[in-house]
């Protein structure tokens, strides 16, 4: 099926037309370099928004923030290792030099471990999966809110997983990171409310990314299975998870915070 088209399965959303959700926003956007980010920083910097993408690699940021200005938008690009909380905290201070503000965050990088029950799971993968797909959104978090409070308030949605559900016997540190990824979204939902700061959690379920490729490389038969067990049966387009990710950080959720909100197909119901 051809992006735009619909089908039985649910149409997707490449050609739809911006509607200038964002307009006026500053967004910083983690795992920014390709995937769900890099739709993201696309659909955000269409949508209005002033985006900052994030990720090691610079050579892929250069060349999506020279698309985005082509076509008129506004973006810059700054190196981040998740895994380096300096980073992290230097990368989130980069925004501020360059705006001056921030509006919106999207803490979406992250890295897969290699597929294996927990018991062959390796202590550097238990480790980088802590660094990475947690520690790193807990330090970004604070860093963020810290600018926002400045501002007078602003929006953070955090990617989880489909993965963080329920038990996940085939990448087990990565779906107990994720689902604590959950739980410090809720409790910074909670904790900064009262400062105009929503935060909110996406769990995508299938997506085609280089994730699942390389998850597909290490366990053949993934690709297949998660289509075969999706309702809409499909994986998601990096776009149509980035959408969800625009509407909680656009004024139009403003009642929306403490969500974990799936973006899977049905396959999590
Ligand atoms: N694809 C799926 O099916 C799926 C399903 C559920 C949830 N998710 C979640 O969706 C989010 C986006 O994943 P994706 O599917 O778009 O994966 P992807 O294509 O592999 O992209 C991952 C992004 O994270 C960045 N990243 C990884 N390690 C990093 C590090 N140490 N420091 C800085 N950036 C790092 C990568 O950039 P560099 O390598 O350039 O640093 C890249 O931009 C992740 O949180 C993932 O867990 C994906």
């Amino acid at each position: 099926m051809r992006s735009g088209e619909r089908g039985d399965m649910g149409a997707m959303t490449n050609d739809i037309a911006p509607i200038g959700l964002l307009t006026g926003k500053v967004v910083f956007i983690t795992g920014a370099s390709r995937g769900i980010g890099e739709a993201a920083a696309r659909l955000f910097a269409a949508e209005g928004a002033a985006v900052v993408l994030a990720a090691r690699g610079t050579a892929a940021l250069d060349k999506i923030v020279g698309e985005i200005r082509a076509d008129g938008g506004v973006a810059d690009a700054v190196e981040l290792d998740l895994a380096d909380r300096a980073s992290v905290r230097a990368a989130v201070d980069r925004v501020e030099e360059l705006h001056g503000r921030l509006d919106g965050a999207f803490n979406n990088g992250a890295a897969i471990q290699q597929p294996g029950p927990l018991d062959t799971t390796s202590d550097d993968d238990i480790d980088l999966q802590f660094a990475v797909n947690f520690r790193s959104h807990w330090t970004a978090m604070n860093a963020e809110a810290a600018l926002m409070r400045r501002g007078g308030g602003g929006a953070i949605v955090n990617t989880s997983s489909i993965g963080s559900r329920r038990a996940n016997p085939v990448l087990p540190a990565y779906g107990a990171m994720k689902r604590a990824l959950n739980s410090i979204t809720e409790s910074a939902a909670v904790t900064w409310a009262r400062e105009g700061i929503r935060v909110n959690g996406i769990t995508p379920g299938g997506t085609d990314t280089r994730m699942i490729e390389e998850w597909e490389a290490a366990t053949p038969g993934v690709v297949g299975h998660i289509t075969a067990t999706t309702p809409l049966g499909r994986m998601a387009e990096p776009r149509e998870v980035a959408e969800v990710a625009a509407w909680l950080l656009s004024d139009r959720a403003s009642m929306v915070s403490g969500a974990i909100v799936p973006v899977d197909g049905a396959a999590g119901a």
